[in-house]
């Protein structure tokens, strides 16, 4: 404010002239006694010197620009030294008689007294200037900007509105004037009422101490120790609301069984807490997260009547307003925001929106919502509860029924209805129900559904009939049904159901101008049906011919008993008797019993129907796409189908691109027996293929973040597929049980990047960007080993054949060599060479040591029976390794253009393919030297990210391979030649031979 700045520079050259003073003073008497020894003029020199520099900071900080932020310790040290100064200055006159310091009356122009009692009244205001007018700038600035927030905010509409500006350092700010401001702005607001209505705090109802709802404290109601279970009848309402969410989601149900919970225990306990995260097999923090985040959840005790209060704006400002509902309350209840009445009967509590503005002001009072409120009403009610609370002798005090108490019977405009007078668009008849069914099966798809309203005794002769906005209409006893009486009318009719409701309300207005008489019910041209139905000849009481045509006269019959038996199903009793009266299928024809038998007929026709016509579409699909291979095959290619599968490489065109993927396929996997592959994706989603007929079988949820690895293995007999996952969990799928989620492991701290079965099925190995391996026994669950030495994400793991090693590598740029036969997992081997993260890593098997061994310099191959004795690994870099188990790299595969994303021995042993990020999928021969003989480029229109080759089908029924696994040797095996690359481009493409 100017009035600040004009004090502050008033103070400063006050500051100035009395230093001035000072100086001039001390400077004569120095002045006069020049000669005499600087050390008995000591306190006048530094009398002097302080009030030079007094006057020199004083016309610098006068300056416009000298904002600075050393003002305030400055100017306390100068008060400091102008005290010292004051104190020397009063000591030196002390002894020379000139009386009482302060005492100015005698003074004279030339006496020697008046004048040190003047440098001793000057220094003394100058330390006075100096001290309490000097506070830090910053201090200062920011004092006076946030004392303007409040009232800012509190004149949002006030047309004096400043905006708020950042702090700033003025000139010569001072606490003096912002204290003599501050005082002239409250004097301002006081004397103007009705700046100071508007004056309002952010929160308008109290706060709630946030120990409440976020902290929890045992008490002696409230902890761990206290037992909790559900009752008989929530557990079975629990499994009810169970059943609404897949098994694998049940945790999503934590929201319904905590309030179950907290109507049976009266509030949210930490018992009740833990055992709803018991039930959904959740952590328990995920279920106190929940029960603190929502405010319906009470964390405290509350009385038997919990009383919340809107004070929201709506139901601040609606009606008599909740100010005065809240002063209600608080006067009858004598208690406040938060609180419980002594007799625990009322707990009351401000709360924001409930949802019902439009009734405001309002309160709930444990389910019920009371609208409409007044003081007076809500003290009744208040009353009431009460009355109805202490009733011992067993009749219930009337308490007033939940909703408006203002007579409204909903949310209804209070003035009346001012819209949705007219009369209702559409009166259907039972015969509707059964168009509308008929041609849903007839394949006939009605313009438009239409709610099914039922007039009773629509159809009953000699009755009234009350029609909305029509009186009462009286149909004869002689009147044919109404159904035949409409189709008569229909006839004149074009078809319905190509037309708008516009259009066929203008029909009709246009027949009624042209006096067209339309007998029967009025409303019955309304019904929508389709146009063959109107052709029906009148007087005919079959069911219509439009029907006939198609079906034979049994499948006529045996449809309409299915459509009786679902409508009885679907608890439609006047459609079925209408339905039994028209077709003549009484009880006795067509009893209950046999009603059963067809009740799930007609569902399981329709949805057999549309998966049929699937069936026959994809079928044709596929043909087509066969016809064209079989148009485009060269003799070549005829007789590349016949050649020896342990020299097959893929080629192009792939058999099946496989397209249904959201997102970017990240992992496939083959089945060891049968023909399907699993493939993840980025998007949480695993699809089940059936890479034969090129068809998708399944979809599978139950991850919550991208899937980052697949396998099918497991227990001898009973395969599993096993998939993992960035939300660090990894799931086991029942493919016997379609594909059903029957286990979660967790204990990975971060990204699950890999899972493989070992080769004994029961176990399990994953590798993690928690930079650990673990183990895991699929048949419990429980992890058995954790295998920590990698330094950095582990990207991918691979076990050996006979299940005793396990390689792993990662972004340490390392691949490491496991035993894990015995009880702890031995690091081998830790081998270095790649100059990149490494992405992919692989056991060669027994039938390509023949050719690794010659290119390792090796004398002679290993024995087929050892497993684990060469490894390839993808790197980054580029380049494809290959190792020893004597820990040398003897080969560097260089080719691809972009990192390699994955590896797979042919199962022959002959060849390794890789494919990369360039796109390319190439062919290793490893009897050439590792030459590549093969490159498929531009496989997929984006990163490959993923291959894998079908496993080998072993001819001992009593060894099943798993999953990547090929066999021992080409006698014991049969070789599928079926290769499958995932993409980037979220494609899966098969090569088969
Ligand atoms: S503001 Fe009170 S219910 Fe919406």
């Amino acid at each position: 404010m100017a009035i600040d700045r004009i004090v502050g520079t008033l103070l400063r050259v006050g500051e100035l002239a009395f230093a001035a003073v000072v100086a001039g003073l001390t400077g004569e008497y120095l002045h006069e006694t020049r000669g005499v020894s600087n050390w008995s003029r000591k306190r006048f020199i530094y009398t002097i010197v302080v009030a030079s520099l007094s006057i020199f900071l004083s016309l610098l900080w006068l300056l416009p620009f000298s904002g600075s932020f050393i003002h305030w310790p400055v100017d306390i040290i100068f008060f400091g030294l102008w005290i010292a100064a004051f104190g020397l200055l009063v000591d030196f006159i002390g002894p020379l008689n000139c009386g009482n310091i302060f005492n100015w009356g005698d003074i004279t122009e030339h006496g020697t007294c008046q004048k040190w009692k003047a440098d001793v009244a000057f220094a003394f205001l100058s330390a006075i200037f100096w001290l309490p007018i000097h506070p830090n700038q910053s201090i200062a600035a920011n004092t006076d900007y946030t004392s303007k927030r409040e009232p800012q905010i509190s004149r949002t509409a006030s047309p004096s509105h400043q905006p708020l500006r950042p702090p700033t350092a003025p000139m010569a700010s001072k606490i003096t004037p912002y204290i003599f401001g501050s005082a002239a702005r409250r004097i301002c607001i006081a004397s103007r009422p009705a700046i100071r209505s508007q004056q309002r705090t952010f929160a308008a109802s109290s706060r709630v101490a946030s120990d409440s709802l976020f902290v929890h404290r045992d008490s002696a109601e409230n902890n761990a120790s206290i037992p909790f279970k559900f009752s008989e009848q929530n557990n079975a309402v629990i499994k009810e609301i169970l059943a609404r969410y897949p098994p694998q989601y049940k945790k999503a149900a934590v929201m319904p069984i905590l309030d179950l919970g907290q109507r049976q225990h009266g509030f949210t306990s930490l018992s009740v807490m833990n055992e709803v995260a018991r039930l959904l097999e959740m952590p328990p923090m995920r279920v106190y997260e929940v029960a603190t985040f929502y405010t319906m959840y009470n964390r405290n005790p509350v009385g038997k009547y919990h009383v919340q209060v809107c004070t929201t704006t709506p139901c601040q400002l609606g009606g008599c307003g909740s100010d005065a509902i809240v002063k209600a309350i608080e006067g009858h209840l004598g208690v406040h925001n938060g609180e419980t009445t002594k007799d625990n009967l009322f707990t009351y509590l401000e709360v924001e929106c409930l949802g019902a503005c439009v009734n405001a002001p309002m309160v709930q009072i444990n389910d019920d919502y009371y609208e409409d409120l007044t003081p007076e009403s809500i003290v009744a009610l208040l009353k009431a509860l009460e009355a109805s609370a202490k009733d011992v002798a067993g009749t219930p005090s009337k308490v007033p029924a939940p909703g408006p108490a203002s007579g409204r019977e909903s949310c209804e405009p209070a003035g009346g209805l001012t819209s949705l007078k007219g009369e209702l668009w559409v009166v259907q008849s039972p015969w509707s129900e059964f168009w509308a069914l008929s041609s849903r099966f007839r394949g006939i798809t009605l313009h438009k559904q239409r709610p099914y309203r039922f007039q009773e005794r629509l159809n009953q002769p000699n009755q009234s009939i009350k029609l909305p906005g029509q009186g009462a209409v009286h149909r004869p006893a002689s009147e044919q049904c109404s159904t035949c009486t409409a189709l008569l009318t229909a006839q004149k009719a074009k078809t319905l159901q190509q037309h708008s409701k516009q259009s066929i309300l203008d029909r009709r207005d246009r027949r009624r101008k042209e006096g067209v008489h339309i007998e029967g019910d009025p409303h019955v041209d309304r019904i929508w049906r389709p146009s063959s139905i109107a052709k029906s000849p009148p007087g005919h009481h079959n069911p219509p011919d439009g029907m006939s045509r198609i079906l034979s006269s049994r499948q006529a019959e045996e449809l309409h008993k299915s459509i009786v038996a679902y409508l009885s199903a679907n608890n439609l009793p006047n459609a079925v008797a209408a339905l039994r009266t028209e077709l003549g299928l009484e009880e006795e024809t067509f009893d209950a019993a046999t009603v059963k038998k067809y009740e799930t007929l007609l569902e399981k026709k329709w949805t057999s129907v549309i998966r049929l016509q699937k069936k026959i579409m994809d079928l044709e699909s596929r043909n087509a796409t066969l016809q064209s291979e079989l148009d485009s095959a060269t003799p070549s290619s005829l007789s590349q189908r016949s050649q020896d599968p342990t020299s097959w490489l893929p080629s192009k065109p792939s058999r099946y691109t496989l397209e249904s993927h959201q997102f970017e396929i990240s992992c496939i996997a083959f089945h060891p027996l049968y023909s399907t592959i699993a493939s993840g994706d980025q998007g949480s989603t695993i699809k089940i293929w059936d890479w034969e007929l090129g068809e998708l079988e399944r979809t599978i949820k139950g991850h919550t973040k991208a899937i980052t690895g697949i396998d099918f293995g497991g227990p001898k007999g009973h395969i599993l597929l096993a998939s993992c996952s960035s939300d660090l969990t990894i799931k086991l799928w029942d493919p016997a049980d379609a594909y059903k989620n029957i286990r979660t492991l967790s204990g990975h701290d971060h990204t699950v990047s890999a899972v493989r079965f070992m080769p004994s099925g029961n176990l399990l190995v994953s590798a993690s960007r928690d930079t650990t391996l673990r183990i895991w026994d699929v048949t419990t669950g429980y992890c058995v080993k954790t295998i920590r030495g990698h330094l950095e994400w582990v990207r991918d793991v691979c076990p050996s054949p006979d299940g005793s090693s396990i390689l792993s590598t990662g972004d340490d740029r390392t691949l490491r060599l496991w035993n894990v036969s015995g009880s702890v997992a031995e690091n081998k081997l830790t081998l270095f060479g790649h100059e990149n993260f490494i992405e992919c890593c692989v056991f060669a098997p027994p039938s390509s040591y023949q050719h690794l061994a010659t290119m390792a310099g090796l004398q002679k191959p290993p024995p087929l029976t050892s497993t684990s004795e060469f490894m390839a690994t993808g790197s980054r870099d580029k380049t494809i390794k290959l190792w020893d188990t004597r820990g040398s790299c003897f080969k560097t595969l260089i080719g691809h253009d972009n990192w390699v994303r994955s590896l797979v021995f042919h199962p022959g042993g002959k060849y390794l393919i890789s494919v990369s990020d360039d796109k390319a999928l190439r062919c290793w021969d490893l009897s050439q030297d590792g030459k590549c003989v093969k490159e498929l480029s531009s496989v997929h229109d984006h990163f490959i990210s993923c291959l894998a080759w079908a496993p080998s089908i072993v001819k001992d029924k009593d060894k099943t391979p798993a999953n990547g696994e090929t066999g021992a040797g080409a006698q014991d095996v049969k070789i599928r030649c079926v290769i499958a690359t995932g993409s980037v481009d979220m494609a899966l493409k098969i090569y088969a031979r």
